[in-house]
C-alpha cells in the first residue's frame, strides 16, 4: 500500500495558511486546523507546532496547549479510516469496553491492560482506532463511529459486520446495519 512519504508541511504552506487567517477571530485554531487538514496523515508533528509558534511569535507551550485541549487535533499520524468508540458512562455500561477490545483484537492488537483506552493506528496507516468521551447519543448506546458515520446499539455481531465491511470496502457509503436494539 502506498504511504505518504512526508508528513511535514512546508514552511511556504504554513506561511500561506497563516496569511489567510491573520487577524480573523479564532486565528490560531483555524491555522492549526487547516495545517492538520493539509497533512496527508492528518496530524500536527512537533516540528510543525514549533514552526507555527516561531512564526506567530508565541510560546510553544501555548500552541501545544491548544492542540492538546481540543480532541480534534492529533499529535500522531492518523489512518485513512477512523473508528471511534464511545467510552462515556452510558456506552460503558452497555459494553463499549468489550467492543473496543474486539476491535483491537480484529486488528491484531492485544489489550492486556483493562484500564488502558486504546488509541492506535495500524501499521499500514489504513485505520486509526480511538475513543471519545461522549457522542451525545447516550440513548442509543453503545455507539461507534466509522469514517464519520454513527452506528447505534452496537453489539458484537453488528461490530463484526461493520468491521468486515470497512476492511473490505473502505469507506461506508451505502452500508448499514440494523440500528434497532
Ligand atoms: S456515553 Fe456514549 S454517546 Fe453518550
Amino acid at each position: 500500500m502506498n504511504q505518504p512519504t512526508s508528513a511535514i508541511i512546508s514552511e511556504e504552506l504554513i506561511d500561506e495558511i497563516i496569511g489567510k487567517y491573520q487577524n480573523k477571530p479564532g486565528f490560531l485554531l483555524s491555522v492549526l486546523e487547516e495545517i492538520q487538514e493539509k497533512n496527508p496523515l492528518k496530524y500536527l508533528p512537533a516540528e510543525t507546532l514549533q514552526t507555527v509558534a516561531a512564526k506567530l511569535n508565541l510560546p510553544y507551550s501555548r500552541v501545544y496547549g491548544v492542540v492538546t485541549f481540543y480532541s480534534f487535533f492529533n499529535l500522531r499520524p492518523q489512518g485513512k479510516h477512523s473508528i471511534v468508540v464511545c467510552r462515556g458512562t452510558a456506552c460503558h455500561t452497555k459494553g463499549s469496553k468489550q467492543l473496543l477490545n474486539e476491535i483491537g483484537h480484529s486488528f491484531g492488537m492485544n489489550h492486556q491492560d483493562e484500564n488502558s483506552e486504546a488509541s492506535f493506528t495500524t501499521a499500514d496507516n489504513q485505520f486509526t482506532v480511538r475513543t471519545v468521551a461522549c457522542f451525545g447519543q447516550c440513548a442509543q448506546s453503545p455507539v461507534v463511529e466509522v469514517d464519520g458515520k454513527i452506528y447505534s446499539y452496537v453489539n458484537s455481531q453488528k461490530l463484526l459486520k461493520i468491521l468486515e465491511n470497512v476492511k473490505k470496502n473502505g469507506v461506508q457509503k451505502n452500508f448499514s446495519v440494523n440500528t434497532s436494539r
